[in-house]
């Protein structure tokens, strides 16, 4: 059941969306050589709380931290660590969720540290652009396949791959509400667009195969099984009678 939300509802939405958007504004300078993904965490926390908000992945079916930190061949979910330093050439993305007044803002970037590879340079780009394509797709009465269509297009000019397994996802007062969100096309997602509904687009794009495995050892971090790079980047958005609104903008 995809939930239309509310004038009310919008209005919280698009708070919750801004200080999510803050928080990786926020966090950004601190993204350097030598820093701990633990110290990152550590760091959001202590910014959400602040403004009166709750790092949603805290404790969410047992997820151990308050944001996910995923590093070069990790996916998503990588749960941050003090052990684990950041250095030049990584790529890392850092996903942000944060409930305010009971509504949820939902995003992520990809970060690169120092100096890296041109090749590397350009998947993050280009999942950036993705991104968008697949955001720019979303018009009230066409249907939400559009968004991974657009995505597919886009990106299987470059030889990378799309992560089937995991997508974006409806939100509002849950975490993650109906419906899913494919980043390929696939007629699952033939459903109808309509002005108030709200979700992520948040393809994950891989350098090498789309196939990931889930560590067997903390339960959480999504890698390639190739071991090849992966980028993503992540808005929440509002269908209007327009197009779209992006709620997770500063
Ligand atoms: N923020 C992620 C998403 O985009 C979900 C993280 S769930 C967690 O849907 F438990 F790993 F934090
Ligand atoms: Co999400
Ligand atoms: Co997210």
């Amino acid at each position: 059941m995809i939930k239309i939300k509310t004038r009310d509802e919008i209005i919280k939405m698009r708070k919750a969306g801004k200080l999510a958007a803050q928080v990786l504004e926020y966090i950004e300078p601190f993204i350097k050589e030598k820093v701990t993904t633990g110290r990152l965490d550590a760091l959001c926390h202590e910014f959400i709380v602040k403004n009166g908000a709750v790092p949603a992945p805290l404790n969410y079916h047992g997820y151990p931290r308050s944001i996910c930190a995923s590093v070069n061949n990790v996916v998503c979910h990588g749960i941050p660590s003090q052990s684990k330093e950041l250095k030049n050439g990584d790529i890392v993305n850092i996903d942000i969720t944060a409930i305010l007044n009971g509504y949820f803002g939902d995003t992520s970037k990809t970060y690169t540290i120092g100096e890296v590879p041109e090749p590397t340079r350009l998947l993050v780009e280009r999942t950036e652009k993705a991104m968008y394509r697949g955001i720019d797709a979303i018009k009230p009465n066409s249907y939400l396949y559009e968004v991974g269509r657009a995505i597919e297009k886009y990106v299987s000019k470059f030889g990378y791959s799309i992560v089937r397994e995991y997508g974006g996802h409806g939100i509002g007062n849950e975490f993650h509400e109906d419906p899913h969100i494919y980043h390929f096309f696939t007629t699952l997602n033939k459903i109808r667009l309509k002005p108030g509904m709200c979700f992520t687009v948040e393809p994950m794009i891989n350098e090498g195969g789309y196939q990931v495995i889930t560590s067997k050892a903390d339960g959480w971090t999504v890698t390639t099984k190739d071991n090849s790079l992966s980028a993503q980047f992540e808005h929440t958005v509002l269908v209007t009678d327009q197009g779209y609104e992006i709620l997770t903008k500063l």
